[in-house]
């Protein structure tokens, strides 16, 4: 049987992620569309459901995006999410105008008869975003939320399975936000739940199947979450006609190499670890600017992984652990491009290949996750925190030396012991040590230092777009930085650091 889908139409709103990882958490697929598609488009998605969702423009401009109205008559249950309500009410023939503007938090009151409102509580806090209002409702419509700047913060038309919210269900600070959409998807549209991680591996691997047949897939393997789950899950598709490509190019953690080794050379797949630490040092000589260090690092990288392609021959398809906000932030909705997708930049361009897959590009960070523990792999691989492609180069200020790498693998692993064995892993988004160059005066025994400060940085965020430091206890910066001090030849200081982005970043460099 085919799997329900909900079709979200962007029309730009800054949200528009989090209300497609809402509906996915509440266990019906979905996917985002520019809003311009066609009808037939439409049709042809055969979705249970269809969200508007928010967007920057008025409705009330006069090139404001607009939908073919009869969108709202195909007897598919419509929500429209903030410009979506208000879309929904210009269209259907309500008033909306210039006023009653709300930003931020907004005490509401909700009818339960409204099947939105169903078992929850009469009153909550929503959260607004908002020039425009609703005052009349269009004809069949009746107001089921209030604010007390907003008569019409919810509107809804039962027989044609009409709903609109101004408030936003899909940000946290919304009470039982998650609830309301859950109560769309089950009540209104009929969903029955059926996504699952287990169901979609299998529809997945089969897929997979299906299109590779007997041809050769390559992956570049970087021990990351995502390029790991793409090949387990292509290793269980396609067995040995897959051959991941894990370059090592020496700026990794400590022992990661040999961990990512023993875990892959396990698996019914050819692994080939390209030994490259060296060339990679060597192209590391003398450098200390960041993003030079980023170029020089990104290059050889695909330079390394062609010339072993090239040793394999032509393959047939070339593999990538994409994932679904790379793609949206590419531009496949109605908003802007944000950033283009950095793997593209990427591609290797003397690998002959016919065609590129991207297994995992419908999956959210969480449910990538989700996939690998599917997978059988072990969750310290699928619960890892981000790591930068550059590695440690960009976490040791200044020139990066053999020397200063083991530096600061050994100091970065106490501090990863100690944040293991106090139970706090979870406790931060990121947590890491750099080397910085900054040589100070100590004393050890009755001798004077002149050595390295190692800093200790520790983030805390969902997006990191932005981050605040995390509040770590005073006890485990202790032990750490005795350890460090002790155990770490060269350094002669720690530094916590205590600074949020913005203004800061969370990598050094
Ligand atoms: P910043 O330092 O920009 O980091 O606040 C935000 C997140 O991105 C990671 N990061 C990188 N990841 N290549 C990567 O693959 C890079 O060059 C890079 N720079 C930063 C960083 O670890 C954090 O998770």
């Amino acid at each position: 049987m085919d799997r329900q889908r909900v079709l979200i139409l962007d029309l730009g709103g800054q949200y528009d992620l989090l209300i497609a990882r809402r509906i996915r958490e509440c266990g019906v697929f979905c996917e985002l569309r520019p809003y311009s598609i066609s009808l037939s488009e439409i049709r042809a998605f055969d979705p249970i459901g269809i969200i508007l969702t928010g967007g920057p423009e008025s409705v009330l401009a006069a090139d404001a995006p607009l939908l073919d109205p009869a969108v709202f008559s195909l007897g598919i249950p419509v929500l429209g999410i903030c410009y979506g309500l208000q879309l929904m009410a210009r269209e259907l023939g309500g008033q909306v105008v210039r006023g009653g503007s709300e930003y931020g938090k907004a005490a509401a009151r909700y009818d339960d008869a409204c099947p939105l409102f169903r078992d929850l509580p009469a009153s909550g806090v929503v959260w607004m975003s908002h020039r425009d209002s609703v005052v009349d409702p269009p004809a069949g419509f009746t107001a089921a939320a209030r604010t007390d700047a907003c008569p019409t913060a919810a509107m809804y038309d039962p027989d044609k399975k009409l709903y609109g919210v101004q408030f936003h269900p899909e940000v946290s600070h919304t009470g039982y936000g998650t609830r309301m959409l859950r109560n769309f998807l089950y009540t209104v549209c009929g969903a029955v739940g059926d996504w699952t991680m287990s169901d979609h591996r299998q529809r997945t691997v089969q897929e997979l199947r299906q299109r590779i047949g007997q041809g050769r897939v390559l992956l570049g393997l970087s021990g990351g979450v995502d390029s790991s789950v793409c090949a387990a899950l292509l290793s269980e598709a396609v067995g040995t006609r897959l051959t991941c490509v894990f370059v090592d190019h020496g700026l990794l953690r400590k022992d990661e190499g040999d961990q990512i080794e023993a875990l892959f050379s396990k698996m019914d797949l050819r692994f080939l670890r390209v030994n490259a630490q060296d060339r990679f040092l060597a192209c590391l000589a003398g450098i200390t600017d960041p993003e030079q260090k980023r170029k020089r690092i990104g290059e050889l990288f695909i330079r390394v992984f062609e010339e072993e392609a090239a040793r394999l021959g032509a393959v047939d398809y070339l593999a990538q652990g994409t994932i679904y906000p790379d793609v949206v932030e590419s531009g496949t909705g109605g908003a802007a491009v944000i950033k283009s997708h950095h793997n593209v930049g990427g591609l290797p361009d003397s690998v002959d290949f016919r065609e590129i897959l991207e297994p995992l590009r419908l999956l959210f960070k969480d449910e990538v996750r989700q996939l690998g523990r599917e997978l059988g792999l072990p969750e310290t691989l699928v619960s890892r925190q981000p790591f930068p492609g550059p590695g440690l180069a960009i976490r040791i200020l200044g020139e990066v030396t053999a020397e200063k790498l083991e530096r600061l693998r050994t100091a970065d692993l106490i501090f990863r012991e100690e944040m293991r064995r106090a139970g706090l892993e979870q406790q931060a988004s990121q947590y890491f040590a750099v080397l910085t160059n900054l040589r100070s005066v100590g004393v050890m025994g009755d001798s004077r230092t002149y050595e390295d400060a190692v800093a200790l940085r520790a983030v805390t965020t969902d997006d990191f777009m932005t981050a605040d430091w995390t509040r770590l206890p005073w006890e485990l910066l202790d032990r750490v930085s005795r350890r460090i001090v002790n155990e770490v030849s060269g350094v002669d200081r720690v530094l916590y650091d205590i600074t949020s982005k913005p203004p800061a970043t969370v990598e050094y460099e």
